[in-house]
């Protein structure tokens, strides 16, 4: 499992760099026997078995990169220094714009991220609470009763709401624009981040013309928003995050612009309702089937307790993981990563399901065990759903709640019908990874 000396290392045309071995085959070929054979195509895991813990494979847009999974390493990387390894290029500022935290590097970064961390503060995330549980609860109360629903499609709806009201406060026509505008924009663009596309626009038809006409209704709306925002007589009595990114300064004592924080909102909102719709919809389909679980979390939520509500959590997240491998890039010429030594420019991903599931790190790493959780304080350098370092997730903690608040709404209001199918495949929706079959859930009322 650890680094498998035994198969060749490459020299990648100079002797000073060191590399891992990986599958030779071109991605192109590899795409196309997946899609027609997937018995042909090597996943993560098998991968592991055959070269190591680390190894090096060709992805569209970045050329021969580095996964890495040996937990050392993975530390070493999310401490590194900013300077050393940095972001990955192209990244998701391609889709959300120079203004995200997505595409920013090195001191623009940490500039950008102290600009936004309040929003995500303790006494900030507790007055979100109550929204959320109202979004859960009416959400909830729409789901036909004993019948097959895909809680993916369900728990977006409440996720995009929690997430727009945090974000804008007040309903409003507008919105209600976005709600509608959000999944279709999120679709374009989960299309646009997962495969490499030439940027024809063929008057908005093709993939990269329907995204743009779909951001510029965005931009349309979101400016609107801001300017009225701007004219709040009460702006300072708001607890939503866009009248926090008004009165915000950067270090030098500027206001962000108006693009700045239309790019940073595009991505709060992208990031912050399809990955938390996604862990729910596991955490549904993991339920469903642990019914011995599921009623000891029921009596544990009756009883108010958080504990095992917390480990079912953390579980969930270790074992379906929504986000697969964060990105870094090596910016110094040889950098030593355990026995590699590696070129400037090489992207580097951590693949998070395969420290996921490193026996040195999770006993039994393939059972659904909740329990390993209690009294037990996860290493945040192993468990690393949310990445890690100066990049690690800025909703990380919204989004625990937010798992917390809406999971309690559901045991306490309604009650799951088990099922021994088997359970659901890794999906992946272009970003984030979700069940294949949306996470079917069957609900009655309590
Ligand atoms: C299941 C829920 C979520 C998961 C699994 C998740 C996962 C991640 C991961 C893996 C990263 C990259 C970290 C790295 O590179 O080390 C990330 C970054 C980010 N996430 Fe999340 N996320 C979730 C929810 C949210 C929410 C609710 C928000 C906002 C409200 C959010 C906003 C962001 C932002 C802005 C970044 C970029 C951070 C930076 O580059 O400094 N995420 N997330």
């Amino acid at each position: 499992m650890p680094h498998n000396f035994k198969t060749k290392t490459t020299q990648c045309g100079h002797s000073n760099y060191l590399l891992p071995n990986g599958p030779k085959t071109p991605y192109l070929i590899r795409f196309l026997l997946s899609s027609f054979n997937r018995s042909k195509s090597l996943s993560f895991e098998e991968r592991r078995k055959l070269y190591g813990s680390d190894f090096t494979l060709k992805l569209p847009m970045f050329g021969k990169c580095l996964v890495v999974s040996e937990p050392d390493e993975v530390r070493q990387l999310f401490k590194a220094d900013p300077n050393e390894i940095g972001n990955p290029e192209p990244n998701l500022g391609r889709l959300l714009g120079g203004g995200s935290l997505f595409a920013m590097s090195g001191e623009a970064h940490r500039r950008q991220r102290k600009l936004l961390t309040p929003a995500f503060h303790g006494n900030r995330l507790a007055e979100y609470r109550d929204l959320m549980a109202e979004e859960a609860r009416v959400g909830m109360a729409a789901w036909p009763e004993g019948e097959t629903v895909a809680s993916q499609t369900a728990m977006s709806t409440i996720t995009l709401n929690i997430i727009l009201r945090t974000v804008f406060g007040v309903e409003g026509r507008d919105l209600h624009a976005l709600r509608d505008l959000l999944p279709r924009l999120v679709k374009a663009g989960s299309l646009l981040a997962a495969i490499p596309m030439p940027e024809w626009h063929l008057f908005g038809y093709a993939p990269w013309g329907r995204f743009n006409r779909l951001r510029a209704e965005y931009d349309s709306i979101v400016t609107r928003l801001i300017q009225n925002a701007r004219a709040d007589p009460a702006i300072d009595q708001r607890a939503d995050i866009l009248a926090m990114l008004i009165g915000a300064k950067y270090d030098d004592g500027r206001f962000m612009s108006d693009s700045e924080i239309a790019d940073e909102l595009a991505t709060l909102l992208v990031a912050g309702h399809e990955t938390t719709a996604s862990t729910l919809a596991w955490a549904i389909e993991r339920l469903r089937r642990h019914p011995e679980f599921m009623d000891k979390l029921v009596a544990a939520v009756d009883a108010g307790e958080d504990e095992l509500l917390d480990a079912f959590i953390q579980e969930i997240q270790r074992t379906r993981p929504t986000i697969a491998m964060p990105a870094r890039r090596v910016l110094v010429d040889g950098y030593e990563l355990g026995p590699w030594r590696l070129p400037r420019g090489m992207t580097i991903m951590i693949s998070i399901p395969l420290v996921h599931t490193d026996s040195r790190l999770f006993e039994q790493p393939y059972m659904f065990s909740p329990e390993r959780f209690i009294d037990n304080r996860a290493d945040p350098y192993q468990l690393i759903p949310f990445g890690g370092g100066v990049r690690r997730c800025i909703g990380a903690a919204f989004a625990h709640m937010e798992f917390k608040v809406v999971l309690r709404t559901l045991l306490t209001e309604h009650t799951l019908e088990p099922t021994s199918e088997s359970g659901e495949a890794w999906h992946s929706r272009g970003i984030a990874f979700g069940p294949a079959d949306g996470g079917q859930i069957v609900r009655y009322a309590r």
